[in-house]
Protein backbone atom coordinates (compact mmCIF):
# COMPACT_ATOMS: atom_id res chain seq x y z
CA UNK A 1 0.00 0.00 0.00
CA UNK A 2 0.97 3.57 -0.09
CA UNK A 3 0.50 6.30 2.48
CA UNK A 4 -0.22 10.09 1.91
CA UNK A 5 0.91 12.57 4.51
CA UNK A 6 -1.80 14.94 5.26
CA UNK A 7 -0.39 18.80 5.42
CA UNK A 8 -3.89 20.19 5.17
CA UNK A 9 -4.17 20.36 1.73
CA UNK A 10 -8.15 20.34 -0.09
CA UNK A 11 -6.60 17.86 -2.63
CA UNK A 12 -5.20 15.12 -0.41
CA UNK A 13 -8.25 12.94 -0.73
CA UNK A 14 -7.80 13.33 -4.05
CA UNK A 15 -4.65 11.65 -4.38
CA UNK A 16 -5.81 8.74 -2.52
CA UNK A 17 -8.62 8.23 -4.47
CA UNK A 18 -6.43 8.30 -7.77
CA UNK A 19 -4.02 5.51 -6.22
CA UNK A 20 -6.51 3.38 -5.24
CA UNK A 21 -7.64 3.70 -9.18
CA UNK A 22 -4.82 2.44 -10.57
CA UNK A 23 -5.79 -0.75 -7.90
CA UNK A 24 -3.27 -0.12 -5.15
CA UNK A 25 -4.64 0.19 -1.60
CA UNK A 26 -4.21 3.89 -0.02
CA UNK A 27 -4.65 5.48 3.10
CA UNK A 28 -4.14 8.98 4.62
CA UNK A 29 -2.32 9.40 7.71
CA UNK A 30 -1.63 12.74 9.87
CA UNK A 31 1.58 14.42 8.58
CA UNK A 32 3.26 13.58 11.87
CA UNK A 33 2.80 10.22 11.83
CA UNK A 34 6.18 8.65 13.19
CA UNK A 35 8.39 7.37 11.11
CA UNK A 36 9.26 3.72 13.24
CA UNK A 37 5.04 3.83 12.80
CA UNK A 38 5.07 3.61 9.25
CA UNK A 39 7.61 1.41 9.23
CA UNK A 40 5.77 -1.05 11.53
CA UNK A 41 2.97 -0.53 8.75
CA UNK A 42 5.28 -1.39 6.00
CA UNK A 43 3.73 0.99 2.80
CA UNK A 44 5.77 0.89 0.04
CA UNK A 45 5.53 4.26 -0.49
CA UNK A 46 4.88 7.77 0.47
CA UNK A 47 3.38 10.53 -0.49
CA UNK A 48 3.59 14.20 1.00
CA UNK A 49 0.44 16.04 0.12
CA UNK A 50 0.06 19.57 -0.22
CA UNK A 51 -0.90 22.50 1.95
CA UNK A 52 -2.34 25.58 2.31
CA UNK A 53 0.61 26.31 4.52
CA UNK A 54 4.37 27.94 3.69
CA UNK A 55 7.11 25.86 4.66
CA UNK A 56 9.17 28.78 5.22
CA UNK A 57 6.64 29.89 8.23
CA UNK A 58 7.36 29.48 11.81
CA UNK A 59 5.56 26.40 13.43
CA UNK A 60 4.06 25.32 9.69
CA UNK A 61 3.28 21.40 9.35
CA UNK A 62 6.39 19.14 8.82
CA UNK A 63 7.22 15.62 9.11
CA UNK A 64 9.46 13.18 11.05
CA UNK A 65 12.75 13.08 8.85
CA UNK A 66 13.36 9.91 9.38
CA UNK A 67 10.58 9.14 6.95
CA UNK A 68 13.31 9.85 4.16
CA UNK A 69 15.66 6.94 5.50
CA UNK A 70 12.77 4.54 5.81
CA UNK A 71 14.42 3.34 2.46
CA UNK A 72 10.92 3.64 0.44
CA UNK A 73 10.31 5.80 -2.08
CA UNK A 74 8.66 9.30 -1.63
CA UNK A 75 7.27 11.63 -3.35
CA UNK A 76 6.34 15.40 -2.42
CA UNK A 77 3.57 17.18 -4.09
CA UNK A 78 3.69 20.83 -3.83
CA UNK A 79 3.96 21.44 -0.12
CA UNK A 80 5.20 17.92 0.18
CA UNK A 81 8.29 18.95 -2.34
CA UNK A 82 9.31 22.14 -0.71
CA UNK A 83 9.04 20.80 2.57
CA UNK A 84 11.21 17.66 1.22
CA UNK A 85 13.61 20.08 0.13
CA UNK A 86 14.00 22.47 3.25
CA UNK A 87 14.60 19.23 5.32
CA UNK A 88 17.00 18.27 2.95
CA UNK A 89 19.31 20.98 2.72
CA UNK A 90 17.71 22.64 -0.39
CA UNK A 91 16.15 25.98 -0.83
CA UNK A 92 12.63 27.44 -1.16
CA UNK A 93 12.00 30.87 -2.52
CA UNK A 94 9.33 32.59 -0.92
CA UNK A 95 6.39 33.44 -3.16
CA UNK A 96 6.43 36.73 -4.41
CA UNK A 97 2.99 35.21 -6.49
CA UNK A 98 1.02 32.84 -6.75
CA UNK A 99 1.20 30.92 -9.62
CA UNK A 100 -2.30 29.38 -10.16
CA UNK A 101 -3.73 27.33 -12.64
CA UNK A 102 -2.84 25.76 -15.99
CA UNK A 103 0.72 26.06 -17.16
CA UNK A 104 2.94 23.87 -19.50
CA UNK A 105 5.94 22.19 -18.44
CA UNK A 106 8.84 21.05 -20.57
CA UNK A 107 10.34 17.32 -19.38
CA UNK A 108 14.13 17.42 -19.38
CA UNK A 109 14.46 13.84 -17.84
CA UNK A 110 11.99 11.71 -19.50
CA UNK A 111 12.38 8.95 -17.18
CA UNK A 112 11.23 7.47 -13.42
CA UNK A 113 7.90 9.68 -13.07
CA UNK A 114 8.07 10.73 -16.90
CA UNK A 115 8.98 7.62 -18.24
CA UNK A 116 6.22 7.30 -21.44
CA UNK A 117 5.05 11.03 -21.36
CA UNK A 118 5.41 13.61 -24.01
CA UNK A 119 8.03 15.70 -23.66
CA UNK A 120 5.46 19.09 -23.01
CA UNK A 121 2.79 18.79 -20.83
CA UNK A 122 -0.09 20.60 -19.51
CA UNK A 123 0.02 20.66 -15.67
CA UNK A 124 -1.96 22.43 -12.90
CA UNK A 125 -0.64 24.60 -10.47
CA UNK A 126 -1.14 26.42 -7.35
CA UNK A 127 1.58 27.80 -5.11
CA UNK A 128 3.07 30.81 -3.96
CA UNK A 129 6.54 29.33 -2.32
CA UNK A 130 8.73 27.13 -5.06
CA UNK A 131 11.99 25.23 -5.06
CA UNK A 132 14.88 27.16 -5.64
CA UNK A 133 18.02 24.82 -5.36
CA UNK A 134 17.04 21.60 -4.93
CA UNK A 135 19.14 19.45 -1.67
CA UNK A 136 22.74 17.83 -3.24
CA UNK A 137 22.06 14.31 -5.07
CA UNK A 138 18.72 16.08 -6.31
CA UNK A 139 18.22 16.49 -10.14
CA UNK A 140 15.72 19.04 -11.95
CA UNK A 141 13.71 16.88 -14.46
CA UNK A 142 11.40 19.82 -15.69
CA UNK A 143 10.89 23.32 -15.93
CA UNK A 144 8.14 25.53 -17.31
CA UNK A 145 8.15 29.21 -17.61
CA UNK A 146 7.51 30.77 -14.11
CA UNK A 147 8.84 27.48 -12.70
CA UNK A 148 12.76 26.23 -13.15
CA UNK A 149 11.95 23.26 -11.09
CA UNK A 150 8.76 22.43 -11.70
CA UNK A 151 9.96 18.55 -10.75
CA UNK A 152 13.51 17.00 -9.05
CA UNK A 153 14.01 13.66 -8.48
CA UNK A 154 16.92 11.92 -6.19
CA UNK A 155 17.47 8.50 -8.47
CA UNK A 156 19.31 6.89 -5.49
CA UNK A 157 17.37 7.10 -2.66
CA UNK A 158 14.09 7.20 -4.59
CA UNK A 159 13.22 10.62 -3.87
CA UNK A 160 10.66 12.68 -5.93
CA UNK A 161 8.83 16.33 -5.85
CA UNK A 162 6.39 17.75 -7.99
CA UNK A 163 5.54 21.37 -7.76
CA UNK A 164 2.30 20.53 -10.13
CA UNK A 165 -0.58 18.63 -8.64
CA UNK A 166 -0.60 15.34 -10.66
CA UNK A 167 -4.02 14.19 -8.51
CA UNK A 168 -6.16 16.90 -11.08
CA UNK A 169 -8.22 16.73 -14.16
CA UNK A 170 -6.53 19.47 -15.04
CA UNK A 171 -3.02 17.97 -15.15
CA UNK A 172 -4.19 15.11 -18.00
CA UNK A 173 -0.68 12.96 -17.73
CA UNK A 174 -0.94 13.17 -14.04
CA UNK A 175 -3.01 9.81 -13.45
CA UNK A 176 0.25 8.03 -15.46
CA UNK A 177 2.65 9.92 -13.26
CA UNK A 178 1.07 8.53 -10.27
CA UNK A 179 0.96 4.66 -12.31
CA UNK A 180 4.46 5.34 -12.58
CA UNK A 181 5.38 6.03 -9.34
CA UNK A 182 3.26 3.30 -7.53
CA UNK A 183 4.01 0.39 -10.44
CA UNK A 184 7.40 1.18 -11.44
CA UNK A 185 9.13 2.78 -8.37
CA UNK A 186 7.39 1.38 -5.27
CA UNK A 187 7.05 -1.67 -7.22
CA UNK A 188 2.82 -2.07 -6.21
CA UNK A 189 0.98 -4.61 -8.28
CA UNK A 190 -2.32 -3.22 -8.49
CA UNK A 191 -4.08 -6.43 -7.32
CA UNK A 192 -6.22 -3.91 -4.68
CA UNK A 193 -10.03 -4.49 -4.80
CA UNK A 194 -13.14 -3.39 -3.36
CA UNK A 195 -12.87 -7.09 -1.51
CA UNK A 196 -9.95 -6.13 0.07
CA UNK A 197 -10.48 -2.92 1.73
CA UNK A 198 -14.19 -4.57 2.68
CA UNK A 199 -11.43 -6.77 4.34
CA UNK A 200 -9.44 -4.84 6.11
CA UNK A 201 -12.20 -2.57 7.45
CA UNK A 202 -13.76 -5.62 8.91
CA UNK A 203 -10.63 -6.17 10.54
CA UNK A 204 -9.80 -2.75 11.42
CA UNK A 205 -13.49 -2.84 13.29
CA UNK A 206 -13.16 -5.65 15.22
CA UNK A 207 -9.81 -4.72 16.27
CA UNK A 208 -11.21 -1.45 17.67
CA UNK A 209 -14.49 -2.79 19.32
CA UNK A 210 -13.37 -5.30 21.25
CA UNK A 211 -15.67 -7.01 22.97
CA UNK A 212 -17.79 -4.47 23.11
CA UNK A 213 -20.92 -3.46 21.32
CA UNK A 214 -21.78 -0.62 18.96
CA UNK A 215 -24.78 1.37 17.96
CA UNK A 216 -25.60 3.28 14.76
CA UNK A 217 -28.23 5.08 13.42
CA UNK A 218 -30.16 3.32 10.28
CA UNK A 219 -31.51 5.95 8.15
CA UNK A 220 -31.43 3.72 4.68
CA UNK A 221 -29.64 6.12 3.02
CA UNK A 222 -26.69 4.48 1.32
CA UNK A 223 -23.74 6.07 3.58
CA UNK A 224 -25.60 4.61 7.13
CA UNK A 225 -26.70 1.08 5.38
CA UNK A 226 -22.78 0.03 3.98
CA UNK A 227 -21.68 1.26 7.53
CA UNK A 228 -24.29 -0.86 9.00
CA UNK A 229 -23.75 -3.51 6.99
CA UNK A 230 -20.03 -4.22 6.71
CA UNK A 231 -20.03 -3.57 10.81
CA UNK A 232 -22.35 -6.16 11.30
CA UNK A 233 -20.09 -8.16 8.99
CA UNK A 234 -17.22 -7.51 11.52
CA UNK A 235 -19.10 -8.46 14.85
CA UNK A 236 -22.53 -9.75 13.98
CA UNK A 237 -25.25 -9.19 17.07
CA UNK A 238 -22.84 -6.68 19.11
CA UNK A 239 -24.38 -4.27 16.38
CA UNK A 240 -27.76 -2.58 17.10
CA UNK A 241 -29.63 -0.56 14.61
CA UNK A 242 -31.87 2.74 15.78
CA UNK A 243 -33.97 3.35 12.79
CA UNK A 244 -36.20 6.67 12.93
CA UNK A 245 -39.30 5.96 11.47
CA UNK A 246 -40.80 9.83 11.89
CA UNK A 247 -43.64 9.40 9.27
CA UNK A 248 -41.93 11.78 6.74
CA UNK A 249 -40.63 8.98 4.98
CA UNK A 250 -41.42 8.07 1.24
CA UNK A 251 -43.95 5.42 0.05
CA UNK A 252 -43.18 1.76 2.01
CA UNK A 253 -39.56 3.19 2.70
CA UNK A 254 -39.96 2.28 6.41
CA UNK A 255 -41.01 -1.19 5.29
CA UNK A 256 -38.36 -1.74 2.90
CA UNK A 257 -35.52 -0.97 5.38
CA UNK A 258 -36.97 -3.21 8.22
CA UNK A 259 -37.28 -6.20 5.66
CA UNK A 260 -33.95 -6.04 4.07
CA UNK A 261 -31.97 -5.20 7.36
CA UNK A 262 -34.03 -7.04 9.66
CA UNK A 263 -35.90 -10.09 8.07
CA UNK A 264 -32.96 -10.44 5.29
CA UNK A 265 -29.79 -9.37 6.20
CA UNK A 266 -30.35 -10.39 9.92
CA UNK A 267 -29.21 -7.37 11.81
CA UNK A 268 -30.88 -6.07 15.24
CA UNK A 269 -32.65 -3.45 14.61
CA UNK A 270 -35.29 -1.39 16.33
CA UNK A 271 -37.34 0.78 14.86
CA UNK A 272 -38.88 3.86 16.83
CA UNK A 273 -42.29 4.62 15.64
CA UNK A 274 -42.33 8.27 16.34
CA UNK A 275 -45.03 9.60 13.89
CA UNK A 276 -47.02 10.88 15.80
CA UNK A 277 -44.49 12.65 17.93
CA UNK A 278 -43.42 13.85 14.83
CA UNK A 279 -46.69 15.83 13.46
CA UNK A 280 -47.74 16.74 16.55
CA UNK A 281 -44.81 18.79 16.57
CA UNK A 282 -44.76 20.18 13.35
CA UNK A 283 -48.41 20.94 13.67
CA UNK A 284 -49.37 24.35 12.13
CA UNK A 285 -45.52 25.33 11.64
CA UNK A 286 -45.58 26.32 8.18
CA UNK A 287 -41.32 28.47 8.41
CA UNK A 288 -38.77 25.54 6.31
CA UNK A 289 -36.17 26.73 9.04
CA UNK A 290 -38.84 25.61 11.90
CA UNK A 291 -40.00 22.85 10.40
CA UNK A 292 -36.02 21.44 9.86
CA UNK A 293 -34.98 22.78 13.85
CA UNK A 294 -38.09 20.42 15.24
CA UNK A 295 -37.69 17.70 13.34
CA UNK A 296 -33.64 18.04 13.83
CA UNK A 297 -34.07 18.23 18.26
CA UNK A 298 -36.89 15.27 17.65
CA UNK A 299 -34.48 12.98 15.86
CA UNK A 300 -31.72 13.81 18.34
CA UNK A 301 -34.31 13.11 21.61
CA UNK A 302 -35.75 9.91 20.01
CA UNK A 303 -32.44 8.77 19.11
CA UNK A 304 -30.89 9.28 22.53
CA UNK A 305 -33.54 7.55 24.34
CA UNK A 306 -33.55 4.78 22.35
CA UNK A 307 -29.78 4.68 22.71
CA UNK A 308 -29.96 4.63 26.28
CA UNK A 309 -32.79 1.94 26.52
CA UNK A 310 -29.86 -0.33 25.04
CA UNK A 311 -28.01 -0.22 27.80
CA UNK A 312 -24.25 1.00 28.06
CA UNK A 313 -23.05 1.02 24.11
CA UNK A 314 -19.47 2.03 24.61
CA UNK A 315 -19.30 2.63 20.56
CA UNK A 316 -21.41 4.57 17.56
CA UNK A 317 -20.97 3.48 14.16
CA UNK A 318 -21.56 6.37 11.82
CA UNK A 319 -21.23 7.00 7.82
CA UNK A 320 -19.14 9.56 7.66
CA UNK A 321 -17.18 9.82 4.36
CA UNK A 322 -14.05 11.95 3.37
CA UNK A 323 -16.11 14.78 2.24
CA UNK A 324 -17.21 15.02 5.68
CA UNK A 325 -13.88 14.81 7.06
CA UNK A 326 -12.43 16.89 5.44
CA UNK A 327 -13.63 20.16 7.14
CA UNK A 328 -12.53 18.88 10.59
CA UNK A 329 -9.21 18.68 9.31
CA UNK A 330 -7.05 21.40 10.55
CA UNK A 331 -3.85 21.75 8.69
CA UNK A 332 -1.53 21.04 11.79
CA UNK A 333 -4.23 19.51 14.32
CA UNK A 334 -5.11 16.34 12.24
CA UNK A 335 -8.31 15.09 12.12
CA UNK A 336 -10.36 15.84 15.02
CA UNK A 337 -12.79 12.96 15.62
CA UNK A 338 -14.97 13.64 18.60
CA UNK A 339 -16.14 17.26 17.46
CA UNK A 340 -17.67 15.35 14.10
CA UNK A 341 -19.28 12.72 16.13
CA UNK A 342 -21.13 16.04 17.36
CA UNK A 343 -21.18 17.60 14.32
CA UNK A 344 -22.37 14.60 12.49
CA UNK A 345 -25.31 13.41 14.86
CA UNK A 346 -25.76 16.84 15.80
CA UNK A 347 -25.74 17.51 19.74
CA UNK A 348 -26.04 14.51 21.38
CA UNK A 349 -26.65 15.04 25.22
CA UNK A 350 -23.87 14.56 27.02
CA UNK A 351 -24.20 11.61 29.00
CA UNK A 352 -24.24 9.81 25.90
CA UNK A 353 -19.98 9.74 24.96
CA UNK A 354 -19.78 7.12 22.58
CA UNK A 355 -16.78 6.67 20.95
CA UNK A 356 -16.72 6.87 16.81
CA UNK A 357 -16.30 3.50 14.73
CA UNK A 358 -16.33 5.60 11.30
CA UNK A 359 -15.36 2.76 8.55
CA UNK A 360 -15.88 4.91 4.88
CA UNK A 361 -14.41 7.81 6.59
CA UNK A 362 -11.41 7.42 3.58
CA UNK A 363 -14.21 6.78 0.81
CA UNK A 364 -15.81 9.26 -1.89
CA UNK A 365 -19.67 8.38 -2.51
CA UNK A 366 -19.11 6.24 -5.27
CA UNK A 367 -16.56 4.47 -3.84
CA UNK A 368 -18.95 3.48 -0.94
CA UNK A 369 -21.63 2.18 -3.44
CA UNK A 370 -18.83 -0.08 -4.52
CA UNK A 371 -18.36 -1.18 -1.15
CA UNK A 372 -22.24 -1.41 -1.25
CA UNK A 373 -22.41 -3.56 -3.94
CA UNK A 374 -19.45 -5.98 -3.20
CA UNK A 375 -21.39 -6.19 0.11
CA UNK A 376 -24.10 -7.62 -1.91
CA UNK A 377 -26.99 -4.77 -0.77
CA UNK A 378 -29.22 -4.45 -3.83
CA UNK A 379 -29.70 -1.31 -6.35
CA UNK A 380 -32.14 0.04 -4.54
CA UNK A 381 -29.82 0.78 -2.10
CA UNK A 382 -26.47 1.72 -3.67
CA UNK A 383 -28.23 3.92 -5.72
CA UNK A 384 -30.41 5.45 -4.12
CA UNK A 385 -31.20 9.45 -4.88
CA UNK A 386 -30.12 11.41 -1.69
CA UNK A 387 -33.17 12.35 0.65
CA UNK A 388 -33.27 15.30 3.03
CA UNK A 389 -33.04 14.50 6.56
CA UNK A 390 -36.02 16.33 7.19
CA UNK A 391 -37.46 14.24 4.78
CA UNK A 392 -41.33 15.13 3.37
CA UNK A 393 -41.84 17.66 5.16
CA UNK A 394 -40.12 19.86 3.41
CA UNK A 395 -41.34 18.30 0.06
CA UNK A 396 -45.14 19.70 1.67
CA UNK A 397 -45.00 23.36 1.16
CA UNK A 398 -46.85 24.51 4.34
CA UNK A 399 -48.13 23.03 7.06
CA UNK A 400 -47.49 19.30 7.42
CA UNK A 401 -50.43 16.60 8.28
CA UNK A 402 -51.03 13.09 7.48
CA UNK A 403 -53.40 14.17 5.04
CA UNK A 404 -51.07 15.84 2.63
CA UNK A 405 -48.27 13.54 3.47
CA UNK A 406 -50.13 11.15 1.92
CA UNK A 407 -51.36 12.50 -1.15
CA UNK A 408 -47.69 13.65 -1.52
CA UNK A 409 -46.47 9.94 -1.07
CA UNK A 410 -48.77 8.63 -3.50
CA UNK A 411 -47.20 11.75 -6.32
CA UNK A 412 -44.20 10.45 -5.58
CA UNK A 413 -44.28 6.66 -5.53
CA UNK A 414 -45.35 7.48 -9.41
CA UNK A 415 -43.05 10.03 -10.15
CA UNK A 416 -40.08 7.65 -8.95
CA UNK A 417 -41.67 4.67 -10.58
CA UNK A 418 -42.15 6.39 -14.45
CA UNK A 419 -38.23 7.65 -13.97
CA UNK A 420 -37.31 4.41 -12.99
CA UNK A 421 -38.67 3.09 -16.25
CA UNK A 422 -36.23 4.90 -17.91
CA UNK A 423 -33.17 3.09 -19.79
CA UNK A 424 -31.00 5.91 -18.22
CA UNK A 425 -32.45 6.78 -14.84
CA UNK A 426 -29.31 6.38 -13.17
CA UNK A 427 -28.13 9.59 -14.63
CA UNK A 428 -31.25 11.32 -13.13
CA UNK A 429 -29.48 13.03 -9.95
CA UNK A 430 -32.50 13.17 -7.84
CA UNK A 431 -36.36 12.88 -8.49
CA UNK A 432 -39.68 13.87 -6.76
CA UNK A 433 -42.81 14.90 -6.39
CA UNK A 434 -43.74 18.57 -4.10
CA UNK A 435 -46.98 19.19 -2.48
CA UNK A 436 -48.02 23.02 -3.47
CA UNK A 437 -49.95 24.81 -1.14
CA UNK A 438 -52.19 26.36 -3.48
CA UNK A 439 -55.54 24.77 -4.80
CA UNK A 440 -56.30 25.43 -8.57
CA UNK A 441 -59.61 24.54 -10.92
CA UNK A 442 -60.19 21.77 -12.57
CA UNK A 443 -62.83 19.74 -14.41
CA UNK A 444 -63.42 15.88 -14.01
CA UNK A 445 -66.57 14.44 -16.15
CA UNK A 446 -69.07 17.27 -15.58
CA UNK A 447 -68.09 18.49 -12.22
CA UNK A 448 -65.52 21.19 -11.48
CA UNK A 449 -63.30 20.91 -8.99
CA UNK A 450 -60.41 22.87 -7.03
CA UNK A 451 -58.00 20.55 -5.86
CA UNK A 452 -54.04 20.69 -5.30
CA UNK A 453 -51.07 20.87 -7.61
CA UNK A 454 -48.49 18.39 -7.73
CA UNK A 455 -44.80 20.17 -8.84
CA UNK A 456 -42.37 17.48 -10.46
CA UNK A 457 -38.55 18.12 -9.82
CA UNK A 458 -35.56 15.77 -11.37
CA UNK A 459 -32.24 17.13 -11.68
CA UNK A 460 -28.51 16.85 -12.94
CA UNK A 461 -26.08 17.28 -10.24
CA UNK A 462 -22.53 15.95 -9.44
CA UNK A 463 -22.68 16.73 -5.82
CA UNK A 464 -25.77 18.22 -5.10
CA UNK A 465 -23.97 22.17 -4.58
CA UNK A 466 -25.14 22.75 -8.66
CA UNK A 467 -27.99 21.20 -10.56
CA UNK A 468 -29.49 21.46 -13.67
CA UNK A 469 -32.76 20.72 -14.20
CA UNK A 470 -33.16 17.36 -16.28
CA UNK A 471 -34.63 17.53 -19.57
CA UNK A 472 -37.06 14.86 -19.23
CA UNK A 473 -38.85 13.33 -22.56
CA UNK A 474 -42.02 14.72 -22.54
CA UNK A 475 -43.66 11.53 -23.06
CA UNK A 476 -42.29 10.61 -19.54
CA UNK A 477 -44.08 13.96 -18.03
CA UNK A 478 -47.21 13.23 -19.73
CA UNK A 479 -47.21 9.35 -17.97
CA UNK A 480 -46.19 11.02 -15.06
CA UNK A 481 -48.65 13.67 -15.06
CA UNK A 482 -51.39 11.32 -16.34
CA UNK A 483 -50.89 9.42 -13.63
CA UNK A 484 -51.07 11.48 -11.09
CA UNK A 485 -54.01 12.74 -11.69
CA UNK A 486 -56.07 9.96 -12.17
CA UNK A 487 -54.41 7.84 -9.50
CA UNK A 488 -53.69 10.30 -6.24
CA UNK A 489 -57.08 11.51 -5.11
CA UNK A 490 -57.38 14.96 -4.50
CA UNK A 491 -54.49 16.50 -7.27
CA UNK A 492 -56.37 17.79 -10.03
CA UNK A 493 -53.05 19.65 -12.09
CA UNK A 494 -49.39 18.68 -12.56
CA UNK A 495 -46.39 21.76 -13.18
CA UNK A 496 -42.53 20.71 -14.02
CA UNK A 497 -40.18 23.12 -12.51
CA UNK A 498 -37.23 23.90 -14.73
CA UNK A 499 -35.35 26.02 -12.61
CA UNK A 500 -31.69 25.66 -11.94
CA UNK A 501 -29.26 25.77 -8.84
CA UNK A 502 -28.35 28.35 -8.50
CA UNK A 503 -30.16 30.58 -7.79
CA UNK A 504 -32.79 28.29 -7.05
CA UNK A 505 -32.21 25.14 -4.45
CA UNK A 506 -33.09 21.50 -5.52
CA UNK A 507 -35.54 21.28 -2.39
CA UNK A 508 -38.22 23.57 -2.35
CA UNK A 509 -38.13 24.47 1.03
P1 LIG B 1 -30.71 22.05 -1.82
O1 LIG B 1 -32.19 22.05 -1.66
O2 LIG B 1 -30.02 22.82 -0.72
O3 LIG B 1 -30.26 20.54 -1.63
O4 LIG B 1 -30.27 22.49 -3.18
C1 LIG B 1 -29.00 20.02 -1.95
C2 LIG B 1 -29.01 18.54 -1.62
O5 LIG B 1 -29.09 18.34 -0.21
C3 LIG B 1 -30.27 17.65 0.13
N1 LIG B 1 -30.83 18.28 1.32
C4 LIG B 1 -30.69 17.83 2.56
N2 LIG B 1 -30.08 16.72 3.04
N3 LIG B 1 -30.69 17.32 5.24
C5 LIG B 1 -30.10 16.47 4.37
O6 LIG B 1 -29.58 15.44 4.82
C6 LIG B 1 -31.31 18.46 4.85
O7 LIG B 1 -31.83 19.21 5.66
C7 LIG B 1 -31.30 18.72 3.43
N4 LIG B 1 -31.79 19.71 2.69
C8 LIG B 1 -31.49 19.44 1.39
C9 LIG B 1 -31.18 17.77 -1.07
O8 LIG B 1 -32.10 16.69 -1.15
C10 LIG B 1 -30.19 17.79 -2.21
O9 LIG B 1 -29.75 16.50 -2.55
Amino acid sequence: WVAVLDFGSQLTQLIARRVREHKVYCEIVPHDTPADELRRRNPKGLILSGGPASVLDEGSPSCDPALFDLGIPVLGICYGMQLTSRLLGGTVEPGRKREYGKAIMTIDHPDALFQGLAPDLQVWMSHGDKVDTPPEGFRPMAHSDNCSVAAMMHPERRIFGLQFHPEVVHTPQGAEMLWNFCFRICGCRGEWEMSAFIEAATEAIRERVGDHHVICGLSGGVDSSVTATLVHRAIGDRLHCVFVDNGLLRYREAAEVEDLFRDVLGVDLHTAHTAPQFLERLEGVIDPEQKRKIIGRTFIEVFAERARALGPVRFLAQGTLYPDVIESVSPVGGPSATIKSHHNVGGLPEDLEFDLVEPLRELFKDEVRLVGRELGLPSYVVDRQPFPGPGLAVRILGAVDEERLDILREADLRVREEIMKMENYLDVWQYFAVLLPVQSVGVMGDDRTYENVIAVRAVQSLDGMTADWYKLPHDVLDRISNRIINEVRGVNRVVYDISSKPPSTIEWE
